[in-house]
């Protein structure tokens, strides 16, 4: 038995959860259930990140104190992590008392790393972010991802020197001591790193109070993604606890926007505390919807919430981890939703319960005691975080068990009585199958798998009283 640790990146409070939110906690869920199903003891963080101009300018723009805004919309997240049958261990809040103590505690341990010095240049406060001339320049001093024009900032802050890492850094990129997937995103961190400055790592508290006070400078707070990024250790109780069982984390997941400030400034803060680096940082695309950014000026967002009442849980886990490739952007409409609800889950999967259910039935077949086998071709999928790929693999032995069904006919083998063995032979196999598949879907859909085992596996075999997706939904 192992001991795995996964993070979630912590969203900020400034709104609501959307449906973009649902990624992180679905492929890591998912990852953690299967690493259980292994016999490995997880740990696996969610939580929320609340300090920054954005949550701040927000709470200030709706007329809310601003720790009642937090307070808010940590809830809904941490609500909304619920709905979605997450199994996590540990929720962090950025303001925890605890969190910030441990922040102040780690910032003192960067020690020579860190300098003064003033900033002036650009900010995106959309992003929290630094912004550089030369992109300032490509981007025609407008944020891309934000469609804001950044900000010109003229402050004294504190520098974290990224020169003193970026050997290190790329060193364990390169040899894959720090896996950053997909491959294609490792190649342009090396290069962003190649070009990376110095960091500012704090801001002037007369210009943002909302943050973790720098040790012994209270004329400044820690720039957000210091405080935020550092909840993957302090939720784990770092510094005062030994760490070591659960950190490396064997894989962080996040968005792809967000992949930087965890493979550059993050990397450099863990090495100046001595600690090691994150075995895997694993960063999924984003969820388009038609197509789109989803943005509030456009009117595109989905709710999350309306998406999983309308067709429950399962159907909800289904589309974002089979349809929403694990690395590259994917898009969301009611159509694709509601076809792959009909088509895929309730025609293929359902419809196969239910027949293969009663043909057994049929025979008063008792149910069965099934050893889920292991399968390697579906572990080394899992193991390279492909998740939507392992789901399409899961999802060729559905199809293939139907085109079983169709081809073995067992409703006319059993006209016949003198074929009954052969009969009630073909109709265990394929319950077993069916067990099988069970097996391998457990991860992503448990309620599908824990039914489909119900079914084939209690005393006698008998088909759900009502269908597992029923097509009125
Ligand atoms: N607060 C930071 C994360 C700090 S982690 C130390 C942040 N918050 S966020 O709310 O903007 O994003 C939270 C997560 O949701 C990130 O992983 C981000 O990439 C992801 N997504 C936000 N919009 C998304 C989509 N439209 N699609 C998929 N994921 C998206 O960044």
């Amino acid at each position: 038995m192992s001991k795995i640790y996964l993070t979630t990146a912590i969203p900020y409070v400034n709104g609501a959860p959307h449906i973009g939110h649902a990624m992180d906690y679905l492929i890591a869920d998912t990852f953690a259930r299967y690493q259980k199903e292994r016999g490995n003891e997880v740990r696996f963080q969610v939580g929320t990140d609340e300090h920054g101009n954005k949550n701040y300018k927000k709470a200030e723009k709706l007329g809310i104190p601003i720790q009642q805004f937090a307070d808010e919309n940590s809830a809904k997240f941490k609500e909304f992590i619920k709905k979605l049958g997450v199994e996590y261990t540990d929720f962090i809040r950025t303001t925890d008392k605890d969190h910030e103590r441990r922040c102040q505690e780690i910032w003192k341990r960067l020690g020579d790393h860190i300098y003064r010095d003033s900033y002036e240049g650009w900010y995106c406060e959309g992003c929290e972010r630094f912004v550089t001339q030369k992109e300032y320049d490509e981007n025609g001093g407008t944020c891309p991802d934000h469609n804001k024009p950044y900000d010109k900032l003229k402050e004294d802050n504190y520098y974290l020197r990224i020169s003193d890492f970026k050997g290190e850094i790329k060193r364990a990129i390169e040899d894959g001591a720090m896996q950053i997937l997909p491959e294609f995103r490792a190649r342009e961190v090396l290069r962003l790193l190649e070009d990376s400055p110095d960091v500012s790592i704090s801001r002037p508290a007369e210009h943002l109070p909302w943050g973790v006070p720098v040790p012994d400078d209270d004329s400044q707070v820690m720039y957000v993604w210091v405080d935020a990024l550092a909840n993957y250790i302090t939720v784990l109780g770092y510094p005062e606890k030994d760490i070591s069982d659960y950190w490396p984390a064997t894989a962080q997941f996040v968005g792809k926007d967000i992949l930087r400030f965890h493979a550059i400034i993050w990397p450099a803060i863990l090495l100046s505390c001595g600690l090691p680096l994150p075995k895997t940082i694993c960063s999924h695309g984003f969820i388009l919807a038609n197509g789109q950014k989803m943005s509030k000026s456009i009117g595109n967002v989905v709710d999350p919430i309306e998406v999983l009442d309308s067709k429950g849980l399962s159907a909800f886990r289904y589309y974002f981890l089979r349809h929403a490739d694990s690395f590259a952007d994917s898009d969301f409409t009611w159509e694709k939703y509601n076809s792959a609800y009909n088509n895929e889950l309730a025609n293929d999967l359902g419809n196969l319960v239910q027949r293969l259910a009663n043909l057994c039935k049929k025979q008063d077949l008792p149910g069965r005691d099934y050893q889920p086998k292991r399968d390697s071709e579906y572990e080394t999928i899992m193991d390279s975080f492909y998740f939507s790929r392992a789901f399409d693999y899961i999802w060729d032995k559905v199809q293939g068990l139907n085109r079983e069904i169709d081809n073995k006919k067992p409703w006319e083998l059993a006209k016949d009585a003198d074929r009954h063995t052969e009969l009630v032979m073909i109709l265990e196999e394929m319950a077993d199958e069916l067990l099988q598949i069970a097996y391998l879907l457990k991860p992503f859909l448990p309620d599908v798998s824990e039914a489909i085992s119900a079914t084939f596996a209690n005393e006698k075999i008998l088909p759900p009283t009502t269908p597992l997706f029923p097509k009125d939904k």
